[in-house]
């Protein structure tokens, strides 16, 4: 089994409930569990208690080990402190340590009784040396909350000029199919016609009305070729009647030019999506119905539509003869860019597509796209 993102649902042969079942899993990428750790928020009080017990540790391990023997880690619970609540809070939490460390020093707590003028000068020098510590590990987090705020701003603003470009290539789309509808579709009508009325006006069987005959029916031919280009550019209907129309009407005309039985499922009531998705949508799915004839050679096609109140998810199965799919979604010259561009297109919608496959059962491609508005934005 070969599957090319995240997940590690085997190839079913149809649908079925574990579909639906691992809907919610199928999130953004989760962040290593060292990451959410690490920039974990946990609860000031929770921190503070942490952080005096660790304090209360060191103390104890300090007396039983003699001098010297852990004295850094003191700076655990202040380093702990100001990593997650701040500079101040690590600020706070040394002024406490030093406190502790000094009298602990002056008690000879460790074994030895520092006189007042080296305990002084020990407790100065921790000062400093902790105070540049906390600065240092500050920066270093605030750097790092900077660069992740810079990059979901850039993330945010390249998603809309994504959005924006799909949007001009609707529109450019939109223009051409009205243009060649309007001008040379009408055009080869009304020759059609002319046609029409000339063979009507010939002798039949006569050499000329066999040439009229055979014009017409290249000029029908034309008319159809139009009527393809012009859905194939923008389909109308998919502004009027919505997603699943338009691919179930789309689904017949696939099965009646390639033989290949075409299922289209949905579940669930169908919600509002900008056109822009709505479009981007029906293209991508096209382009997985034409890899299941062209390379999967299938037989038969289930697409299914679940509908959930913050995503839509499309799972297009094929009985084909599957392939590697582990390299497909990174675009490469060599290679076609279907479905590294579907993956890169859904991405900047804020969904993604998933690709599993195998020689058994075929080829399975999960797209999901957000629902909720502000995802688009
Ligand atoms: N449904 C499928 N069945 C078998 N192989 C597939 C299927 N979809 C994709 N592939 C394989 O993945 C490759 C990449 O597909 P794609 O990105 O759409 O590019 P293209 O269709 O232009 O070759 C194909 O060349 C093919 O080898
Ligand atoms: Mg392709």
């Amino acid at each position: 089994m070969q599957q090319s993102t995240l997940n590690s649902t085997p190839v079913a042969p149809e649908h079925s409930d574990h579909l639906r079942r691992d809907f919610s899993e199928m999130s953004e990428r989760k962040p290593s569990f060292f990451h959410r750790f690490l920039f974990a928020r946990p609860p000031v009080l929770v921190v503070f208690i942490i952080a005096i017990f660790l304090l209360a540790s060191v103390l104890y391990l300090d007396k039983n080990t003699g001098p010297f023997a852990i004295s850094y880690f003191y700076a655990m619970p202040v380093l702990l402190m100001a990593w997650y609540l701040g500079r101040k809070a690590g600020f706070l939490m040394m002024v406490i340590t030093m406190l502790t460390w000094y009298s602990a020093d002056r008690l000879g707590y460790s074994g030895v009784t520092l006189p007042l003028k080296y305990a002084i000068a020990n407790a100065i020098t921790r000062v400093v040396l902790l105070s540049i510590a906390v600065l240092i590990l500050c920066a270093f987090k605030d750097l790092n909350t900077q660069l992740e705020k810079m990059v979901e701003e850039r993330t945010k603003s390249l998603r809309r000029l994504a959005t924006q470009l799909s949007e001009a290539e609707d529109i450019q789309r939109r223009r051409l199919a009205h243009d060649i509808h309007d001008g040379f579709s009408q055009m080869l009508s009304a020759l059609k016609l002319s046609l029409a009325a000339s063979l009507s006006e010939s002798r039949q069987d006569s050499p000329q009305w066999n040439r009229i005959k055979s014009s017409i029916d290249i000029v029908s031919d034309l008319i159809n070729n139009a009527r393809t280009l012009t859905f194939d550019l923008h389909p109308a209907m998919l502004e009027h009647l919505g997603l699943t129309p338009t691919l179930r009407h789309h689904a017949k005309q696939f099965t009646q030019q390639t033989g290949i039985d075409v299922t289209i499922n949905e579940e669930d009531v169908s919600q509002s999506l900008p056109p822009v998705i709505t479009n981007y949508i029906f293209r991508a799915v096209k382009e997985l119905l034409n890899n299941s004839a062209k390379h999967g050679h299938a037989k038969q096609i289930i697409v299914s539509l679940y509908w959930s109140p913050a995503s839509l998810r499309i799972v297009v199965d094929d009985d084909g003869s599957g392939f590697e799919p582990g390299v497909v979604l990174a675009p490469d010259v060599t290679r076609g860019l279907g479905l590294a561009s579907i993956q890169e297109r859904l991405g900047s919608f804020g969904g993604n597509v998933r690709i599993e496959s195998n020689t058994q059962t075929g080829t399975r491609a999960v797209l999901e796209v957000p629902v909720t508005q502000e995802q688009h934005a």
